[in-house]
């Protein structure tokens, strides 16, 4: 039996990952030492391997077949728009929306149709909500976090952006503008391994499945 290769995005999504899979009989022991420097960890008997990668890199590692199942949120796969994946549950945990965010004063500008700037440490979702969708043209500034400080400093009119409590944006003055969609964490698996490994791969779904959704 080959090993079957995770890719989880390391922090928060890790964490709870992991105790999913522990409820499911799947644990690496290994795992747990807090003070380890090691990067992979083995479950020898069922034949699993676990790495934990930055977010970004986890659809990389998964549409190369480096990790058959990847672990992220689904701003990052939308950001990152990688073919080869296959995208098998919504593990639930990690709910968030992805939004247009900004001074109320913007509110205005947006309507407006005009040549706006946008910041955002997600261009690509930012370029195809305003290119693709609402057919406007912007100018979008990458930045790669603290985000609501763009239109506080006037780097741009307007974020786009993950709001989860929503208290970023208000302790910054800030406001949701426009929803662009609904974000959890999503499972992802590579499309060769889910040919050669579906009963595997799939059982392991079915079980987080039954899990969390109690069907
Ligand atoms: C994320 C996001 C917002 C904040 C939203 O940032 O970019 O800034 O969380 O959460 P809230 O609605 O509950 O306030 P993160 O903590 O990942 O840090 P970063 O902006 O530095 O990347």
């Amino acid at each position: 039996m080959r090993y079957l290769t995770f890719a989880l995005a390391k922090g928060r999504l890790a964490k709870k990952t992991l105790g999913y899979l522990e409820q499911i009989g799947i644990t690496c022991e290994e795992m747990k030492d807090p003070d380890t420097r090691k990067l992979i960890f083995t479950n020898e008997e069922l034949k699993l391997r676990f790495f934990l990668a930055k977010a970004g890199d986890v659809p990389t590692y998964v549409e190369y077949g480096a990790a058959d199942i990847g672990v992220v949120g689904k701003d990052t796969i939308m950001e990152e728009g990688r073919d080869n994946l296959y995208e098998v549950l919504d593990l639930g945990f990690g709910k968030c929306r992805m939004c247009v965010c900004g001074p109320e004063s913007a509110r205005e500008v947006l309507q407006k149709n005009e040549i706006i700037r946008v910041a955002s440490k997600y261009p690509n979702i930012a370029k195809d909500y305003f290119f693709t969708k609402k057919n406007q043209t912007v100018e979008v500034v990458k930045l790669n976090g603290s985000v609501e400080l763009a239109p506080i400093v006037d780097l741009s009119d307007v974020i786009v952006d993950i709001v989860e409590t929503g208290t970023t944006l208000k302790e910054n003055g800030l406001g949701v503008l426009e929803e662009i969609c609904p974000l959890s964490c999503r499972m992802v698996v590579n499309r060769v391994s889910l040919k050669m490994e579906q009963e595997r791969i799939m059982k392991i779904v079915n079980d987080l499945k039954k899990l969390i959704y109690e069907v």
